[in-house]
């Protein structure tokens, strides 16, 4: 008897696929290029499942265009490539990543708050354009980290991870805002304070966004609550782009309406705004929170684990929209 079909949309372990042709026919994108939509849509043909990256969008159109599609398994915790609700409309599951990338990425916020608040990416450029000539008594002096207020909107296992680096490896207070609060005993293991998103803004020292992206929350972030935020603050987003407004966030950066950002993710990511690119005051990562070896390899695993689970017993491991 043939075997099921699936398709791999961009470049992954050889292992990954390796795993995946023990139980399915494997046809994959060998480029990390993703396919155009048409080329996607014409390579799901007679397709299963299909193993995406993250960033190939899966909406109506092409539900309907490959209708024996019955498993997306994304290599990502987020999922808003997904249309979850036109999913489920037509019986087909969705799966992410989750768990397995929340200390790495954890460590990348916490990198990436460090790079931010201490200059050092600023700095280096400076000294290797041969600028460095001689001490100054405030050349490149950043803010605090140890002991200031470290401010965490989206309290998921990520924003925990960072809420735990900074309360307990750099004596931070710790303040967070979330649709839900925690349960007391995760708050004090944060040793986090529930508090309002206005009162998040004013007073967070570093600002690191965590929350996943939804159409509600598009532009949480834009000129209002830059307004609200301390003119010595720093923000990250590790989160999605999108969430902030980054028109707004380079005008504010510009105009030292806040310290400085640090930015992993982007609107219309791999474009970034232009106006980013032209301001001293941010570090700029592409969107590699997640990335090492070990935790890419753990998270291409569990989206080939929910595949073949959803195979042999028709209940992904880690599914979005649970049917
Ligand atoms: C995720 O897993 O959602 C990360 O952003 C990597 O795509």
């Amino acid at each position: 008897m043939s075997k099921p079909q699936v398709l791999v949309a961009r470049a992954v372990f050889p292992e990954a696929v390796a795993r995946l042709s023990e139980h399915f026919e494997v046809e994959t994108n060998d480029s990390d290029e993703l396919w155009p939509k048409a080329e996607l849509i014409r390579r799901l043909q007679g397709k299963v499942g299909v193993f995406t990256t993250g960033s190939e969008r899966i909406d109506a159109e092409l539900l309907d265009a490959c209708p024996q599609l019955r498993i997306c398994a994304n290599m990502a915790v987020g999922f808003n490539n997904f249309d979850v609700d036109a999913m489920t409309a037509r019986g087909v599951l969705g799966t992410n990543a989750p768990d397995v990338l929340t200390e790495t990425t954890a460590d990348f916020g916490f990198a990436l708050l460090m790079a931010t608040a201490r200059r050092i990416t600023e700095s280096e450029l400076f000294l290797r354009a041969g600028q460095w000539t001689k001490w100054s008594f405030d050349m490149f002096a950043g803010a605090e980290v140890h002991g200031s207020t470290l401010g965490i909107l989206g309290m998921g296992r990520i924003g925990q991870g960072i809420a735990r680096r900074g309360a307990h490896g750099f004596g931070m207070k710790v303040v967070y805002h979330n649709r839900s609060r925690l349960s007391p005993e995760l708050e004090a293991d944060c040793k986090a304070r529930y508090v309002a998103k206005d009162e998040l803004l004013r007073t967070a020292d570093h600002l690191v966004l965590v929350l996943p992206y939804t159409p509600a929350n598009h532009h949480s972030i834009g000129a209002d609550e830059l307004a609200q935020m301390k003119p010595t603050a720093t923000l990250v987003n590790i989160a999605r782009g999108g969430i902030v407004d980054d028109a707004a966030l380079a005008q504010a950066l510009k105009e030292r309406r806040i310290a400085a950002a640090g930015l992993d993710v982007f609107e219309g990511e791999p474009r970034v705004h232009p106006d980013l690119l032209s301001v001293p005051n941010v570090v700029l990562t592409p969107h590699i929170a997640s990335a090492t070896i070990a935790t890419r390899r753990a998270m291409a695993d569990l989206a080939v684990d929910n595949l073949i689970a959803f195979l042999t017993t028709g209940q992904p491991r880690t599914p979005v929209n649970p049917q």
